[in-house]
């Protein structure tokens, strides 16, 4: 789908889709519209009942009186003191979504929010990124799908000042762009995307300005990283450890890092998942495609910040080389783990990552993410991700990041009282705690043991890096949840000199 920015001008054929306020207020391409078509707005109005303006509704007249074009779509904007940039993204998004599903090929948005709190430009550049967010489909592999059930819209053109709205448009089609590079690398199968060819993807990034390292398992071993390569050892897919850098900020400033877990596919290893959804596990790599995209979205809109990304990526695999329950490995850190559960991998990988990460780079920060615990699902469902931190001013600014882009966090605890329950009888510390309790914190309480006195924060996202249902900007499957957040809470925190 292309997407123009123009001067309203009335098109001559597709869709143009114009607001309405709650209450039934027209905008002013509403009111002109109202006029050419012999009063046909005001009369569906009168004729939709249940349409009161609220964000999102909508009320299509089919080809409509006196033009040439092919519908009029009324979309409700809610209050006009309400109006805000998420409003507008998830308006584009629903739009886009409407449109797909009438079969239109091109529309028109002359959503105009008169003198609201935001300007013209970053209205037109807010309903653009909505509809790029939802515009994305991985369907690479679909070969044999009817046209009729494919997204008909090819042209999209938002009208306002355009000069002004493609100026606001530009960061926010870097972040589009990195959403969808980020929801494609989740979406691929483990058959396609596996350590070595999601190394080969960052890699790619280079051509960004970001300096990328690729560890192999040579050089894993020679550092230590017994955590990860014991998840890794039972797979024929050697492990990889990737760091990517952005320098953007001052020369010696200390950069903020983000981690990843990047496990290409999660059988479980011998403590084996049921066969029931396993086929999901492909996305267990999640948090590593979030800190990938993440990165080449700071290098893309050129951020004026120090960032290091890095991401261990491993497959889980059942054979007969595969880590044995009761397994004891020797981190990075130099601290000994007992395996119990070789499908509380995650950790074990973060473990040898998070370590590496401060040991070599001593960031200001450092932020991992990981598809964790099932528990986290069990908690906070699929609208939360779970938030943990061992300081409250990082958690703060992550929540409002969060909840300024629509990708929310809740805080869960951290507590040494949590933390007993993985002293191991074997070793320094085991990496399940032998009951179902609390499930996520002792899975964040592991994940400390790993972490020095630098500021961190683990992010939780098993429940919300894939979605079964269509929101307004994230299509069902891959949602990229956290691409957005991060890129948010580094330019709100970290650039402003
Ligand atoms: N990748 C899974 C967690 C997961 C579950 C992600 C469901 C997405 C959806 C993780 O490696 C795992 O298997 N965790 C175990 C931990 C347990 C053995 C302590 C879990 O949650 O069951
Ligand atoms: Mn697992
Ligand atoms: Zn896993």
């Amino acid at each position: 789908m292309k997407i123009s920015f123009a001067e309203f001008e009335l098109p001559g054929s597709g869709a143009v889709v114009v607001g309405v306020w709650e209450e039934g207020v027209l905008t002013a391409p509403a009111r002109r519209l109202d006029e050419t078509t012999g009063g046909a707005v005001t009369r569906a109005l009168a004729a939709s009942p249940r349409f009161r303006g609220k964000r999102n509704e909508l009320v299509p007249i089919v080809a409509p009186p006196n033009l040439s074009v092919s519908r009029i779509v009324l979309a409700g904007l809610g209050k006009p003191d309400a109006a805000d940039a998420r409003g507008l993204e998830d308006l584009g998004g629903t739009l886009v979504a409407h449109l797909n599903g009438v079969g239109e090929t091109r529309a028109t948005l002359a959503v105009d929010l008169g003198d609201s709190a935001l300007s013209p430009g970053e209205t037109a550049a807010r309903l653009a990124f909505g509809a790029a967010l939802r515009a994305y489909r991985f369907d690479k592999y679909r070969t044999t799908e009817r046209p009729e059930r494919k997204p008909s819209l090819s042209a999209l053109t938002v009208t306002g000042p355009a000069a002004e709205a493609r100026l606001a448009y530009r960061d926010l089609a870097a972040a589009a762009e990195a959403v969808a590079f980020t929801r494609d690398l989740v979406s691929e199968p483990a058959n396609v995307i596996y350590p070595e060819t999601l190394a080969d993807q960052a890699v790619g990034l280079s051509s960004f300005g970001l300096e990328v390292e690729v560890l192999d398992e040579t050089r894993m071993t020679e550092r230590g990283m017994h955590a990860i390569l014991g998840v890794s050892q039972g797979s024929v897919r050697p492990p990889r450890l990737v760091v990517m850098r952005w320098n953007g900020g001052a020369k010696d400033a200390a950069p903020l890092a983000f981690v990843g877990k990047g496990v290409t596919f999660d059988t479980g290893g011998i403590s084996i998942k049921p066969a029931a959804g396993m086929g999901e596990m492909k996305w267990d790599m999640a948090g590593a495609g979030v800190v990938i995209g993440l990165m080449r979205l700071l290098a893309a809109r050129n951020a004026k910040v120090n960032a290091v990304g890095v991401v261990g990526l491993v497959e889980n695999m059942p054979s007969g080389s595969a880590q044995r329950p009761g397994d004891i490995v020797k981190s990075m850190s130099g601290q000994t783990i007992e395996v119990l559960n070789t499908d509380a991998e995650g950790r074990l990988v973060l473990a040898d990552a998070l370590w590496y990460c401060q040991d070599r780079f001593k960031p200001a920060l450092m932020i991992d993410l990981a598809t964790l615990t099932g528990a986290i699902i069990v908690a906070l469902g699929h609208d939360h991700a779970g938030l943990f931190a061992n300081n409250d001013e990082l958690a703060e600014r992550l929540a409002a990041a969060g909840k300024a882009v629509g990708e929310k966090l809740w805080r869960l605890p951290l507590d040494d009282a949590y933390n007993r329950a993985i002293d191991s009888d074997a070793a320094d510390v085991k990496n399940i705690a032998g009951d179902r309790a609390a499930g996520s914190i002792i899975g964040a309480e592991f994940v400390q043991r790993f972490v020095n006195k630098v500021p961190w924060a683990h992010l939780d996202i098993a429940g919300v890096a894939w979605s079964k249902k269509d929101a307004p900007t994230v299509p069902k499957g891959a949602t990229a949840f956290g691409v957005r957040l991060l890129d948010r809470f580094v330019s709100d925190y970290y650039e402003k000199g």
